[in-house]
Formats: structure tokens, sequence, C-alpha cells
């Protein structure tokens, strides 16, 4: 199956629905004799994996193909080959305008597609290629069928992706449009591919999707079972020891997924759950179906069944008719639900979306002085949160070697980051730390004295 080794280099963009199709796209170029290469310039098939989901997305492709364009043409000089491909929502949204405008792109292809990377690649570089294409179906289900039985795992954690597009139509927001309608696998395939990257050593689960929480998959039995069904059926595979998910929406969910908070030991005590904004008024002009109360009702729920449960959250400032007072009631939110973490975001219009036509846009000075203001709070808020683990000892998986000597690097079951002092050989394991001191970004600690010696 595997013929002469090829290099491949696949930049990847934007969020871990994103990185895990970059892993499967190495899963399914492996067999055709590609390993990664360090560099674009060794590569003989580069792939920018690219994101739409805000401004300047497509302006920072083609600057990366610009760059890209020299090495392709010295590659060919020394009487070799780069075939350039643009993969992603870019792709998805824009492929037309990436041929045209980059004429030594060969391969356009959106996120429902790379599973027919093998016959792209054949009919650019076949006995009758040389020729180039645009591949922007969607065939979601499709893909998932064709994936390889084999993930190539590195260290132990990893994404799942158990549920692909959305149907929920946020004014602000493309992924309606580059990703498509919502689709969940179904549960054998996800059970099965949980099976495959455990017993490669993964320890830590995040189950994937744009809309996580309204995954109803087709279930062995027959049923649809919801998110929070699945959960408690990996819960009790031997070999994993955390169980996350990503990204969910306020209106989905259900009391079985609260019920898994409150009932499996290996859900984790943190959960992504973005608002976007505080104001009634900004949330139904967003399309949101939900208010800021119905919200932390949510959270409110969460809490009751998790006590230790920290959230974070995405907010957009500056949505088209967005007042002080709006974002006033932003800013009282974040005080009222004391974030772990949390992105914010400037709006900005997405091409084909409806708030791109919305009046009233705010001015550019006012989003940053209400983004610096919405990120001091939630900067203050994320050390305040780390602080309060000083001195306290908490369950660590070890992940990656620290950059320092004599550290490596892991998670809290809160997720997050921690250097700790200890040798390299803890990666992988699960150990318990003393937390010493902590930052905004990252804690710091010691592996507890016993183990450090069992080790
Ligand atoms: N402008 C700014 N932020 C956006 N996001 C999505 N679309 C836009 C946009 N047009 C943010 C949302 C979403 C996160 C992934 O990106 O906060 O939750
Ligand atoms: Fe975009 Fe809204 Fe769907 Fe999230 S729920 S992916 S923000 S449309």
């Amino acid at each position: 199956m595997t013929n002469t080794t090829k290099k491949l280099y696949i930049k990847t963009y934007g969020c871990q629905m994103n990185s895990y199709d970059t892993k499967r796209m190495e899963d399914i170029l492996r067999p055709l004799g590609y390993s990664s290469a360090d560099e674009p310039k060794d590569a003989d098939m580069v792939i920018l994996n690219t994101c739409h989901i805000r401004e300047k997305a497509t302006d920072k492709v083609f600057s990366d193909l610009g760059r890209i364009r020299p090495l392709k043409q010295q590659r060919e000089k020394d009487g070799g080959q780069m075939v350039l491909a643009v993969a992603g929502c870019v792709a998805q949204a824009e492929g037309d305008v990436i041929l045209s405008r980059a004429r030594y792109v060969d391969l356009v292809f959106g996120p429902q597609t790379y599973h027919q990377l093998p016959e792209m690649i054949a009919q650019i570089t076949g006995a009758y290629g040389s020729k180039r294409i645009i591949n922007t179906d969607m065939p979601v289900e499709e893909k998932f069928d064709h994936l390889p039985q084999e993930n190539a795992v590195n260290g132990p954690s990893a994404f799942l992706s158990v549920q692909e597009g959305c149907d929920k139509f946020c004014t602000f927001c493309v992924v309606p449009y580059t990703r498509g309608s919502e689709y969940s696998r179904p549960v054998a395939d996800i059970l099965n591919e949980a099976k495959r990257l455990i017993s490669s050593g993964v320890k830590d689960i995040t189950l994937l999707g744009q809309n996580v929480n309204a995954f109803h998959g087709e279930g062995p039995d027959g049923k649809t079972w919801g998110l929070g069904r699945l959960l408690q059926e990996l819960n009790d595979f031997q070999g994993v020891e955390r169980l996350r998910y990503m990204t969910s929406h306020p209106n989905d969910v259900q009391d079985d997924l609260i019920a898994a908070h409150r009932d499996l030991e290996k859900v984790m005590p943190y959960l992504h759950l973005p608002v976007q904004s505080g104001s009634d008024k900004i949330l139904k002009a967003m399309n949101r179906k939900h208010t800021a109360q119905s919200y932390l009702d949510v959270l409110a729920r969460f809490r009751d069944a998790r006590p230790d449960i920290v959230f974070s959250s995405d907010f957009i400032v500056g949505f088209p008719g967005e007042t002080d007072e709006d974002f006033e009631a932003t800013y009282n939110l974040v005080e009222k639900v004391g974030y772990g973490s949390a992105y914010s975001f400037k709006y900005s219009a997405r091409p084909g979306t409806p708030a791109a036509n919305m009046q009233g846009l705010v001015r550019e000075d006012v989003k940053d002085a209400r983004l610096a203001r919405l990120q001091s709070l939630i900067t203050s808020q994320s050390l305040a949160f780390n602080q309060s683990f000083i001195g306290k000892t908490i369950p660590v998986l070890f992940d990656d070697e620290g950059v320092r000597d004599g550290q490596a690097h892991g998670r809290t079951e809160h997720n997050q980051s921690i250097h700790v002092k200890a040798p390299k050989r803890v990666v992988g394991q699960i150990l318990d730390v003393v937390v010493t001191s902590a930052g905004q970004m990252a804690l710091h600690g010691e592996v507890k004295q016993e183990q450090n010696e069992a080790a």
C-alpha cells in the first residue's frame, strides 16, 4: 500500500474542529506514503486548513499563499513538486476566488470532502494530471463513512468529532454556510473511534461538534441518543479518565446532560457555553433564541448538579445596534457568572450573513474600548480562579514535556494549563500536584512527593 515517502505540511487555523480535520487528513494521507514535514519548503504537499469565522481570514490565507508560492516555484525549478491545497471553511466559502486570484493553487476543498483526498491528488499528479480542482460539496455523512479506521495519536488527549454543522443561524455566524446543516455520527462509529484512541493511550477525550449538545446520533439499540447518553456509555470505558465536550448551545441543554455532570465521575467540571451578549435586545438581533436570564438559569442547573463546575464563554462586542447600555448588560452578566476563562471578540461582518446588512454599526474605537474593558474583567476573573487553587492538591494529566528543562505540562480537571516540576516520564500519567503559584494563563506546581518517587 505504501509507496515512496513524501512529505506533507498542514497549517491549521481556527477551531478544534479544524485540528481534528487536520489529524484525519494526515491519517488519510499516511497510507499514500506521506509523513510530516517540519517546514513547507520540504513538502510535496502543503495544505492550508483555513478558518472563516472572523475578519481577515481570507487576507491571512492569501498572505500565507504568497509566502508559499516562491517555495513551490523553487521546488519545481529543482525538479520536484509541491501540490498546494486550500482546505477548510475559507475554501468552502470562497473557493472560486482563491482559484482565480491564486493561479498557483492546485486544489481547493471544503471541510466535507477531504475523505476524497487520494482521488483528488491522483487527478492532479497522475498520468492525466495537472488540472486544478475545486471540491466544495457537502456530503457530511459520506465523509465520516470514509475516514480511515486508524487514528494516529500523539499524547494522552484527543478530540473526537461526534457532530458537525449547525442549524441555529446566529445572524453573525458563517458556520451554517461553511459547515452545512447539523449532522450527528452514529453512536457505534463514535464508540469504535473512542476505543481506538484509548488503545493508543488516550486518557482524555473531548467530543467535538459545532453544536455538540444538539447531538442526536443513532444508537446501537435503534434509539436516538443524546449527548448525556453518549457520555454515560463512554464513562464506562476502561482506560479513559476524562471526558469533555465542546461547543455547546444554551438551548440544547437536556436533563440527561445535567445528570451526566452530576453522576459521571469522568465528566470534567468545566463547560464552554457561549452566551455572546448579556443584552436581550442584542441576543434577539443575533437570533440566539435565548435571553440572558434563561442562560443564567441553565448555568444554575449545571451548578446545582456539580457545584465545582467552572464556565467559559464567547462574547462579541460591538454587534450592530449595541449601545453602551447593552454593553453594560454584558459586563454585568460576566460579573455575575464569574468565568474561569472566556474569549471575547470585536464583531466583524461576515459576507453572506444576515448581520452583515444590519444598521447601527458600532465605531471601531468604541468596539476597542468595550473589548479592552471586558477582557480586563475576564482576565481578573481567570486570575482569581487560578489563584484559588494555590496550596491545593489536584490531579493533573500530563500531556507534554515542558518548555523548560525539568518541567512537564499538564491540564487540571478544570482545563487549566499547569507547569509542573517533574521528569519527562510523567507524560501520559495523572498525578497529584500541589499548586504553588498561579497566573492568569496558567498554574505552577510540584508533583506530590510520594508519587514523584513512584513516577
Ligand atoms: N464577529 C465576531 N466574532 C464572531 N464569532 C463568530 N462569528 C463572529 C463574527 N462575525 C465568535 C463567536 C463564536 C466564536 C467561535 O467566534 O463568539 O462563539
Ligand atoms: Fe454559529 Fe450560532 Fe451555530 Fe454557534 S450556534 S456555530 S455561533 S450559528
